[in-house]
């Protein structure tokens, strides 16, 4: 039997194209689920939960800022701040006592860069800012600082050491920057005289350009030093200094000079939060041996056995502050409302004499 191929197009039905909108719907059928909630009374009980979450959410306050070691920390700090929106939001979030953080969950530390952070200041100031819950970076190219001093942190999740040149930028997500970096000692900075004014210029200039792309808040360590050879005892921050500009020390005075109107201008051009402090004579654990400054020659030569070594009649006069003081001062200004420059030391003066005898308690054995 052979097969069929049988056409049906006659078959199929006659579309109809003519348009045929779709039915409404009666009025009453879109006011059904209000009929039905009104009469189930779900609709009160919703508007009641809704009521409930909000007074709570409103009036219950966060429960987390109980842990914050920032009782030190003025209120009116951050209501001041408020004109500066990047860093005030982050560094609120993170801080301010009254947020409304959830309950449940603890405050987020502070990120923080300490440049220099391997050093004698650095490493104590890193000490202290991992103890209060923060994190932090440190960025040190190991030119007078020592792995060391910071060994103690390795392992710690809140602590990064990155080995790195300031003179070359850097990119990272910070809330403040303590800018550290900078051989402190003359025997160190006069080493590469070219090496400290660039750490200095460069160095401070690229931290700066850090702070305002990140909107981080940037503290610089400036020194005594930029007051020179001072005609005013003791210095006043108003003094402008008797400084030289071509000198062997011109490096790291002119440098810090200069490394000062640059924060300003950042400050004053670009809004970026600053801080400007000018450290005198510190001592403690960790500093240099050896370094050429007073405090560490003498207490090389003792551990040495060696006589201490005054220089002239030993009649002049140093101010000498203990490092874990001058920490405290640099995170107070850091947190604080002032930009400064602010002189950090101590204002008690001691003669190289009364340090050889006193402090060290070495009464004999001195070579005027
Ligand atoms: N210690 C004091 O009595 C004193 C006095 C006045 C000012 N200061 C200032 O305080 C800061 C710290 O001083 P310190 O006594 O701890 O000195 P330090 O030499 O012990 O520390 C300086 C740190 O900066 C690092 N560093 C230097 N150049 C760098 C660069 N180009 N890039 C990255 N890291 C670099 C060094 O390796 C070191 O770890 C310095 O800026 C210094 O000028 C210190």
């Amino acid at each position: 039997m052979g097969s069929e191929l049988i056409f049906r197009g006659h078959e199929a039905q006659p579309v109809d194209d003519s348009y045929s909108p779709k039915p409404h719907k009666p009025w009453f059928t879109v006011t059904r689920p209000i009929h039905y909630m009104l009469r189930e009374q779900r609709l009160v009980f919703v508007l009641v939960g809704v009521i409930i979450a909000t007074l709570f959410f409103t009036l219950v306050p966060s429960s987390s800022s109980s842990s914050v070691p920032y009782e030190s920390l003025p209120i009116s700090y951050f209501e001041r701040e408020s004109k500066i929106p990047a860093y005030h939001h982050r560094v609120a979030a993170a801080v301010h006592s009254v947020g409304k953080v959830p309950l449940g969950i603890k405050r987020k530390g502070l990120r923080i860069v300490v440049t220099g952070g391997a050093g004698f200041v650095g490493s104590h100031l890193v000490d202290r800012l991992i103890a209060r819950g923060d994190s932090v970076i440190v960025v040190d190219n190991f030119f007078t600082g020592r792995k060391e001093n910071v060994m103690h942190h390795f392992g710690n999740p809140r602590f990064e050491l990155i080995r790195h040149d300031v003179v070359e930028p850097l990119l990272l997500e910070v809330d403040q920057i303590y800018h550290l970096a900078c051989p402190a000692s003359p025997v160190h900075y006069k080493f590469n005289p070219v090496k400290t004014i660039k750490t200095n210029v460069v160095g401070t200039l690229n931290m700066l350009g850090l702070a305002k792309r990140v909107g981080a808040r940037f503290l610089l360590t400036s020194t005594s030093e930029v007051y020179g050879d001072p005609l005013q005892h003791p210095q006043k921050e108003t003094y402008w200094g008797n400084v030289n500009p071509i000198g062997v020390r011109s490096c790291y005075d002119e440098g810090k000079r200069t490394a000062e109107t640059l924060t300003m201008d950042y400050h004053r051009g670009a809004g970026v939060e600053v801080r400007i402090a000018r450290i005198f004579n510190t001592y403690g654990p960790r500093m240099c041996l050896d370094d050429g400054r007073v405090v560490s020659n003498f207490v090389a030569q003792a551990l040495r056995k060696e006589p201490l070594t005054v220089y002239g009649d030993g009649k002049q006069t140093r101010s000498f502050q203990y490092v874990s003081d001058l920490v405290e001062g640099l995170i107070r200004l850091m947190e604080g409302e002032h930009v400064g420059p602010f002189n950090l030391g101590n204002p008690g003066e001691f003669t190289m004499l009364e340090l050889a005898k006193v402090k060290l308690g070495f009464s004999s054995n001195i070579i005027l």
